[in-house]
């Protein structure tokens, strides 16, 4: 694999987006959602656990669905994709981190300012009121897959607490859309790590960036139909990004 346009663009750039996905959280043993066999989509049905008429339908299985993903995430450690992420925000003038995932594996990598579209799993607000719930959550193992837990109430409406992220028919969180739109449209390289670029409006920017003629780069394991928009860089996350980083920086 070729790195050497990208080792130039990571050398030039006054402003680098890295746009992450399901992918980058992979080799910590979080699953992704699409991949044939282990995803959560093959697995689970997102139509009874990611919408808010399912959360509606039935509190305690979503939740307990959401808390043992929550659980699985605090007990994963930052990858080296994470790893090399956080560490090129100083040797670039400008990063700018926008991920889809709802882990906070950039965070514990040290990565600052990390714009999550698809909300966190460790934000809980009310269902009723929005008002977020502060309280400690249990930390204890959950069977795989999760189990029914009933979901606190908040403390203002006593309305059912939900899970922080974004659910299919939602809108983006506005401020991070509206921060994430102006990165991709104002960097001069975008790099699109583990994300199968298939849900939008996310899936939007590196074609944005394309558009305003930034340099962009798919990482994946997998050839996807986006990958054939820019460059395409074959292979794990961590390995890649640690080997982008090696040569534009060593
Ligand atoms: P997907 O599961 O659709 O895609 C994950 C991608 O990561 C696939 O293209 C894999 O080939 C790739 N991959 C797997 N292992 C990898 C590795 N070690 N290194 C790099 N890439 C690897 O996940 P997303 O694209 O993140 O939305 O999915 C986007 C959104 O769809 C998610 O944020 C979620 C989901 O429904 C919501 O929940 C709103």
């Amino acid at each position: 694999m070729d790195l050497t346009p990208i080792v130039t663009a990571l050398r030039q750039a006054q402003h680098v987006v890295v746009f992450t996905g399901a992918g980058a959280s992979a080799e910590s043993g979080i699953p992704t959602f699409r991949d044939a066999l282990s995803g959560l989509w093959a697995r689970f049905d997102a139509t009874k656990l990611a919408t808010a008429e399912a959360f509606r339908a039935d509190p305690s299985l979503c939740w307990g669905w959401y808390e043992w993903r929550r659980r699985k995430v605090l007990q994963a450690q930052p990858n080296a994709a994470h790893q090399a992420i956080a560490q090129l925000a100083r040797h670039v003038p400008r990063l700018t981190v926008i991920t889809q995932n709802v882990d906070d594996l950039h965070e514990r990598a040290g990565s600052a300012g990390v714009i999550h579209l698809h909300g966190s799993l460790h934000a809980p607000r009310c269902l009723d009121c929005g008002q977020p719930y502060r309280a400690a959550l249990p930390s204890a193992a959950l069977a795989e897959g999760g189990c029914r837990i009933e979901p606190p109430r908040c403390a203002a409406c006593q309305g059912y607490v939900r899970p922080g992220v974004v659910w299919f028919g939602e809108p983006l969180p506005e401020a991070q859309w509206a921060a994430a739109l102006d990165a991709a449209q104002g960097c001069d390289l975008l790099l699109s790590v583990g994300t199968s670029g298939l849900v939008y409006p996310a899936a939007e920017l590196p074609l944005q960036a394309l558009r305003c003629r930034a340099t962009v780069a798919h990482i994946n394991p997998q050839r996807f139909a986006v990958s054939a928009q820019a460059y395409f860089l074959q292979g794990a996350a961590g390995a890649v990004m640690a080997a982008l980083l090696a040569q534009a920086f060593a």
